[in-house]
């Protein structure tokens, strides 16, 4: 299997995750696109989708599945998102595509979150993916040398503006040992909007697709 085969058959197997009459969340990426192409075949079996990012909630709209405001959700069973790493212990990386925050949200009024990746995305130890940081924009430097701190060689990712009008810092050079740790170091960091680590909330069961097919993680 290629790796877009790979994405494919993890967004299909997905789908088995999904409880018809319910509200799904969906997370941002290639991988979720093909999730999102999975959801519409069902669409008329669900209630609606919460999305995390304005890229999917068009992508959501174009198939023609209805997009709620998380707002006027009091919660909901299923997140289905991607990562860029997942470790053993169902911790991630996530933010390659910026929208780390929404997803951060998301997945926190979820009771369930399912990861999705391709087995490339899979590691011992994360931190070879640099770690993206949303941040205020007049905080950015501040930010980068509280980051320099940390061990982390903290790069502007120059020309992207998040849904939610701010920047990011993708930090390289990490080595990380304890994530939950460094997820409250980071977000303590005044100026942080949210780390892409996905480590007090991580996922609850990852879909990993492989050469030899789509296997099963759990908790
Ligand atoms: C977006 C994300 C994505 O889930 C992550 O970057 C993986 O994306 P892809 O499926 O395209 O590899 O966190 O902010």
């Amino acid at each position: 299997m290629t790796q877009d085969e790979m994405k494919k058959a993890v967004g299909w197997a997905a789908l088995s995750y999904v409880q018809p009459g319910t509200i799904i969340g969906v997370g941002t990426g290639s991988t979720v696109n093909c999730f999102i192409d999975a959801l519409a075949s069902i669409k008329d079996q669900i209630k609606a989708a919460v999305s995390s990012s304005e890229a999917s909630t068009e992508r959501l709209k174009a198939l023609g599945i209805t997009v709620m405001d998380l707002n006027d959700v009091d919660s909901f069973d299923l997140y289905v998102d991607g990562a860029d790493e997942i470790n053993p212990q169902m911790e991630m990386i996530k933010g390659g595509g910026a929208a780390l925050t929404r997803e951060k949200i998301v997945a926190a009024v979820a009771r369930q979150f399912v990861c999705i990746v391709d087995s490339g995305k899979v590691v011992e130890t994360m931190g070879r993916f640099p770690l993206p940081v949303e941040v205020i924009p007049m905080s950015r430097e501040y930010v980068a040398r509280e980051l320099k701190k940390l061990g982390g060689n903290p790069v502007y990712r120059a020309g992207v503006l998040t849904d939610n009008g701010n920047q990011i810092l993708d930090v390289h050079g990490l080595h990380i040992s304890n994530a939950k740790q460094l997820e409250s170091q980071i977000n303590n960091i005044v100026g942080v909007v949210t780390v892409g680590l996905f480590a007090h909330r991580g996922a609850d069961v990852a879909l990993v697709g492989s050469p030899e097919g789509v296997k099963t993680v759990t908790r």
